[in-house]
Formats: C-alpha cells, structure tokens, sequence
C-alpha cells in the first residue's frame, strides 16, 4: 500500500509508502490520503503522525502525473490536493509531520497543513514549482507566507530554492529538529500536549489559526467565545479543582 494508516498506543499514524518515486503523490494517493483522514478524524486517536518511508518525506506532486493533463483535469487536480489538505488541517485534533528526509512542492504543503511540524538533521524543503513553470497548487501560496511571513514566502515560491532543516527551523517553518527515529519523535512530541483536553486543545489551534485569518478585533472576539466555551466544559472545571487541590489534573475530554 502507498499509504499506510496504523495506531501506536493512543496516536495515528500514517507513513507515505511509495519509496521508489520519493512518496511522490499520484491523485490515487492524494485520494486515498484524503480517506485516511476522514479515518482518523473519526477514530479515537489523540493525535496524528505523518512520515514518509524512505529517504524522502515526499517529493511533491508525481510529475510524471501531472506532464500533459488537460487543463480542466489540473483544475480539478489542484481542487482534490486543496480540499484533502483542508481535512488535514481542520481535522479535531492536532497532526505532526516529520519531515524525514525531502520535502518538496505537494509534499511541503502537505507538511504545512499539519498542526506542526518537525524536521531531521538532513531534511530540504521547499516549493520547486518555478522551476517546472509551475506554482504551487495544494495550498502553499497562502499557508507558507501565514507560516514563514510573506518575504520568506516569496523568495521560497519565486526562487524555488530549498532550505535545509537549521534554516527551516530559524524561520519558523518547523518547531523541532529532531534526532533518531522519526515516528519516535513524532510521539514524543505529540505527548507534550495529547493529555490536555481534546476539546480545549481544539478550541486552542482555532483561537491561534484564525489569528492570520481575521482583523484583530474579529480575532478578539474568537478569542472570548472560544475562551468562553473551553470554560464551559468539564476539564476546565477539573483544570481549576486540580490546580486548587494540589493534585494533576484527569481531563475526560468534555
Ligand atoms: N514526481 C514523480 N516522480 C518523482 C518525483 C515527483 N515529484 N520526485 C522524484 N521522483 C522519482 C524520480 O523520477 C526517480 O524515479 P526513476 O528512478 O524512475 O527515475 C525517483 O523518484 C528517485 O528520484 P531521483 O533519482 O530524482 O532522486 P535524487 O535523490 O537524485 O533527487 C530530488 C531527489 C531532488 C527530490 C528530485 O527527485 C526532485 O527534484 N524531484 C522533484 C521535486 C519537485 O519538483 N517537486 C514538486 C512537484 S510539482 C508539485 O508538487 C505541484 C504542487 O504544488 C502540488
């Protein structure tokens, strides 16, 4: 299978499986990805994972693919890669790429879909597209510059050069750099936040995300009403006895 979906302990965990063309993403893969995360999306998994097997993370859109395809048909191309790596984005709880190795185009937009993302000491990323004539399709025009800022942005997509995993981490493209094995880190990781309240973390990334999304005072607004229903629940309640009684604190994810 190019795409692998599993569960280690309380995470998800999908590996993109199709070394031999650097886990490049066919439209059958990008379907099948978009299947994957409806799969988790309604499972108990408390976060996801993302790695891809071999010595790239993924090389981007298959190219072979995409080389005389109708312009229609690349429409509806670009459409299928948005709205599968809107899932990802929106899914209800958080997802970590860990960027293994090479992530290019398609499979740089991928990674920034994810919540967050990690990177091994020998990871490049980037967005080539220019050098194909292209520009990227799956979301990386508007998701890279609410990343990286819009400079950065600009000389990644109009340059198509590629940074290497200090620099991604100096600009903001990645949170970590990680050491060992990939799926490990990606655990590892996700236990920093994964038992704290699946609702509060939810209502958290939306609060942040909106944040590039909206004027300051809709974001505010955001803020209270999302503020105000994580205060609603029953971890918040068990939060605050918890803090009070000196104890840790049992979130049950109402
Ligand atoms: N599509 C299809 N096949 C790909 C591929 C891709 N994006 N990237 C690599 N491959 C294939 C190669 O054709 C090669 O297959 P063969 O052995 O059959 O020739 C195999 O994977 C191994 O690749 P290389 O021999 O090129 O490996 P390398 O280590 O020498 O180079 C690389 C690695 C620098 C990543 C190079 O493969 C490369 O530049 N790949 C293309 C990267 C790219 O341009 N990505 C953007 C795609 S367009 C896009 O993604 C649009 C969008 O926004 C959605």
């Amino acid at each position: 299978m190019a795409i692998e979906l599993t569960y280690l302990e309380e995470f998800a965990l999908i590996t993109l499986n199709r070394p031999e063309a650097l886990n490049a993403l066919s439209m059958d893969l990008i379907a099948h990805l978009g299947d994957c995360f409806d799969e988790v999306a309604k499972s108990k998994a408390r976060a996801l994972i993302i790695v891809g097997h071999g010595k790239a993370f993924c090389a981007g859109a298959d190219i072979k693919e995409l080389q005389d395809r109708e312009l229609m048909a690349q429409k509806r191309g670009g459409e299928l890669g948005q709205a599968v790596f809107a899932k990802l984005d929106t899914l209800p709880i958080a997802s970590v790429a860990v960027i293994n190795g090479y992530a290019f185009g398609g499979g740089m937009e991928l990674a920034l879909a994810c919540t967050f993302r990690l990177a091994t000491p020998n990871a490049k990323m980037g967005t080539p597209e220019i050098k194909l004539g292209l520009i990227p399709g799956y979301g990386g025009t508007q998701r890279l510059p609410r990343i990286v800022g819009e400079a950065r942005a600009l000389e990644m997509v109009m340059t198509g050069k590629t940074v290497d995993a200090q620099e991604a981490f100096r600009i903001g493209l990645v949170n970590r750099i990680v050491e060992g094995d990939p799926v490990v880190s990606g655990i590892n990781f996700a236990r920093e936040f994964s038992g704290y309240s699946l609702p509060v973390l939810g209502f958290a990334r939306d609060a942040v995300k909106r944040a590039s999304q909206t004027p300051l005072h809709e974001g505010l607004k955001i803020e209270t009403d999302l503020g105000t229903l994580a205060f609603q629940t029953k971890d918040a309640a068990e939060g605050m006895s918890a803090f009070a009684g000196k104890r840790k604190a049992t979130f049950i994810d109402r």
